[in-house]
């Protein structure tokens, strides 16, 4: 067993599971993994671009000791990037949408993060848009502004780490990877290393019914709207975002997504965010799908659900955004 020299040396390796029983296992005829990202030290998937963003930035000198970092956030770029801030002496400004649950803004005051709340559903571009409002205050606090959304070295980080971890892990024996997009970061990064590797390996990004991004694989035109997943889908097209590594986009419903979690938590013992209820759903809806047998599909689960106890594990809250409750817990 491996023994680090840091929290930050601690990130990464997340472990692939088969799901068994999640998912309609009778309809099709193929293995669905899952690779726990959750498992990261700061509970998810952007642990890994927090640390490569930092790094970068002092490699190419724009943090220096006690510098304050400036990040507009769903919430766990803001944990990642306070977890190590705290490692590492440097103060973090987190802006994050009024959507985002209450868990994950207490869990960023409490590693010690000033937390900026924005008005959500605010058009890019509007001065009131989360991205506006970092911006200014980057400027006003005289920060650096990581811009996970437009920062190479998000993607970056997914192709230099997580796809080679993910072909290590499979043998090479990986058919398809189920991602969701909220900077683009781990799907175009780590799908276009596995595609590099094995040209045949197909990149399908679950995108929640209200993100313009699925648009861009089909013929329909999305009004950009409200959903409960939080931290994938958009309403603009990120930097990060690589619109070629994609091959499909299935739209999973708020009420699909949901529905996945609880499943993935009674079936497999998995217990995700709303973002994996989403990825998951579309993974098995892709595996349905899926001609022939045998195929590996491998859905990513960007986070865990103790970030969302007083949202989508809470039956009030469930009652009254969902009043026609169907969900099977
Ligand atoms: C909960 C959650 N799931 C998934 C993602 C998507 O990851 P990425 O930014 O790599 O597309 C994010 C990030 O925005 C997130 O916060």
């Amino acid at each position: 067993m491996a023994v680090f020299e840091s929290v930050a040396d601690a990130i990464g390796k997340t472990p692939i599971v088969k799901l068994k029983r999640f998912g309609d296992l009778g309809k099709h005829k193929h293995n669905l993994w899952a690779k726990l990202e959750y498992l990261n030290p700061g509970g998810s998937v952007k642990d890994r671009i927090a640390k490569n963003m930092i790094e970068q930035a002092e490699l190419n000198g724009k943090l220096k000791p006690g510098s304050t970092i400036i990040e507009a956030t769903a919430g766990n770029t803001g944990i990642g990037l306070a977890m190590l801030a705290a490692l590492k002496g440097y103060k973090l400004i987190a802006i994050v949408s009024q959507k985002v649950s209450q868990d994950k803004v207490k869990l960023l005051k409490a590693l010690g993060a000033e937390v900026v709340i924005t008005p959500s559903g605010k058009k890019m571009g509007d001065p009131d848009h989360f991205l506006s409002i970092a911006r200014r205050l980057t400027k006003e606090r005289a920060g650096w502004f990581v811009d996970q959304f437009y920062n190479p070295d998000n993607a970056q980080v997914h192709y230099d780490v997580t796809g080679p971890e993910i072909w290590e892990q499979t043998e090479g024996q990986i058919d398809a990877i189920v991602a969701g997009a909220g900077t683009g970061g781990t799907l175009s990064g780590a799908g276009r290393f596995l595609k590099e590797k094995k040209p045949s390996v197909k990149v399908i990004l679950a995108d929640p019914v209200g993100s313009i991004l699925a648009d861009l694989y089909d013929d329909e035109k999305t009004t950009p709207g409200q959903y409960v997943v939080e931290g994938i889908g958009q309403d603009f097209l990120p930097g990060n975002f690589h619109q070629d590594v994609v091959d499909l986009a299935i739209r999973v419903t708020d009420e699909q997504s949901l529905q996945a979690a609880y499943d993935l938590m009674k079936l497999e013992g998995l217990f995700g965010g709303s973002s994996s209820g989403c990825i998951a759903a579309a993974a098995s809806s892709y595996c349905i799908g899926l001609e022939g047998s045998g195929k590996n599909v491998l859905a990513i689960l960007p986070d865990g659900g103790r970030g969302y106890m007083s949202t989508i594990y809470d039956d009030s809250w469930i009652k009254e955004k969902f009043p026609n409750w169907k969900f099977d817990k």
